[in-house]
């Protein structure tokens, strides 16, 4: 009997990228998620625990709380290093596992039911907590959401367990942006208190702000509050509607020489008697977090990037911190704009962990553009266009990342409108596997990474390996 391994995999005690390692922190991540049909897969867990973690038998649980499509036909008997062999499962064997310390992996093993296409859901929870010789972590549980599909017969490879370095990741078939960013504001904090010992300073951002557009306020207030909790600092230059471009022109060349300053972040748009492109040419590219200068940009394609705008950055670590495999896959962007369409392609594209993703970008002029759609394994849609990706765009089982953020009318608000993503959100979320929601989807990783970004110039200007 062929087995196969859906694997939800803990990877405390690695780091990812510039972010700051939470010892115990999980992360999950689905190889696969199409199993055929009547046959046996495991869902399995993973612990892979630093020298000195221990996780508490009695603290670590993996509990079904739906099962559709499938049933649980078993424990299977963990692998791995450990410490001690008594293993237990729950009371009503419904897949509760116990761990005592090491290097393991257990599963559950279920059997999928029914014909190719069906859907399969697992609902679970995983309760954990531990402690090194030191400290106790603080207690953690990870919801557990795989959405899976029956296929006639997998490619014939072995699916394994490609576990994605990860921490902190939510799980589900909604995407949450807004606490996987505030999972690394809360790992910026940390590092940015120590840096500042270190330094002797915080690390600081110059916000310029032309003109009174409210949509773009509201941006500015957020990125303040988000520089505000952690205790970065920054400062607001509000110009006048009217300002000249001399004006303008000696500003940001202020904030180039500023030594307080690390990131420089110039609210677009501008109004119309200003030349954006010559005035974000202006900003030194070393501290361009908004990585919109032409530099940057080409700094990226080469692979040799120095700043990575906040949107294309923010969507990468949305996917990778959902346990979405992006490597070897086809990601489809509808859109090719400067600040998102592009940077995104070049970003997942790369030859790098995170990316080798094969990237076709689509646009207005694109021809047929639901057959394009439908060959994506990673849908982007970034048209400024509300809810046109449609269900029937969408390849059963795809990842979709909505950035648009659109108004429409909505009358039953008190405001009178109410956003909505580029994506038809009701219908496709039942056709993805994963897909972000609007709001709360891309929109907080795109702070989240300029915070990021700013404490990445921060380090480089100090001589600090970023
Ligand atoms: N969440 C965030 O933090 C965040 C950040 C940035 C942007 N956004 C949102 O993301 C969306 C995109 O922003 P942007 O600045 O990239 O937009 P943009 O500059 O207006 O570009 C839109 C792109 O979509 C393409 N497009 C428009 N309608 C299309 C259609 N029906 N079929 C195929 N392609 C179509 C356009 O094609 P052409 O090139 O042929 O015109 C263009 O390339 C906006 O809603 C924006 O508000 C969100």
């Amino acid at each position: 009997m062929a087995l196969f391994i859906v694997c939800i995999a803990l990877a405390p005690a690695i780091g990812f990228g510039q972010f700051v390692h939470n010892p115990i922190g999980a992360s999950v991540a689905v190889s696969e998620t199409r199993v055929p049909a009547n046959s046996t897969f495991d869902v399995s867990v993973d612990f892979e625990l630093d020298a000195g973690v221990h996780l508490y038998k009695d603290r670590i649980s993996l509990k079904w709380e739906k099962l559709e499509g499938v049933e649980h036909v078993g424990n299977v008997f963990p692998t791995g290093r450990m410490i001690r062999d008594e293993w237990g499962f729950g009371p009503d064997d419904s897949g509760m596992i116990e761990v005592y310390e090491g290097s393991v992996r257990v599963a559950a093993r279920m059997r999928s039911a029914g014909k190719e296409g069906d859907r399969i859901t697992i609902l679970g929870k995983l309760s954990f907590a531990g402690c090194s010789d030191e400290i106790c972590y603080p207690p953690g549980t990870l919801p557990i959401e795989l959405n899976l599909i029956t296929a006639a017969a997998l490619t014939g490879r072995d699916t394994g367990c490609e576990t994605a370095i990860l921490r902190n990741t939510s799980m589900g078939t909604i995407i949450d942006g807004k606490r996987i960013a505030e999972a690394i504001i809360a790992e910026l904090k940390t590092e940015v208190a120590s840096l500042t010992e270190k330094v002797g300073r915080s690390p600081g951002l110059g916000v310029i702000l032309v003109g009174d557009d409210p949509a773009s306020k509201v941006y500015v207030r957020n990125k303040r509050r988000a520089c505000d909790e952690l205790n970065i600092f920054s400062e607001e230059h509000i110009l006048q509607d009217d300002v000249p471009e001399e004006t303008l022109r000696k500003r940001i060349e202020e904030l180039n020489d500023d030594g307080r300053i690390d990131g420089i972040l110039l609210q677009l748009p501008l109004p119309p008697h200003l030349d954006e492109d010559a005035m974000v040419s202006l900003i030194d590219p070393a501290k361009d977090v908004d990585g919109f200068h032409k530099l940057n940009l080409g700094r990226l394609l080469c692979g040799k990037e120095l700043f990575v705008a906040c949107t294309p950055l923010g969507i990468q670590q949305l996917l990778l911190r959902s346990g979405v495999e992006i490597e070897g896959k086809h990601v489809v962007i509808v859109g090719r704009s400067n600040i998102v369409g592009k940077p995104l392609a070049a970003l997942l594209m790369q030859k790098k962990t995170g990316a080798n993703a094969t990237v076709t970008v689509c646009h207005s002029r694109t021809r047929n553009l639901g057959e394009m759609t439908r060959t994506a394994d990673i849908l982007v849609a970034a048209m400024r266009s509300p809810q046109t990706i449609t269900a029937d765009m969408v390849k059963p089982g795809a990842v979709v990342i909505d950035v648009g953020i659109n108004r429409i009318p909505d009358q039953s608000r008190k405001r009178g409108y109410r956003l909505v993503g580029d994506v038809d959100f009701d219908a496709v979320k039942d056709v993805a596997s994963k897909i972000t929601p609007v709001p709360g989807g891309v929109g907080p990783m795109t702070i989240a990474m300029l915070m990021s970004n700013t404490v990445r110039s921060f380090k480089m200007r100090n001589g600090i390996e970023p």
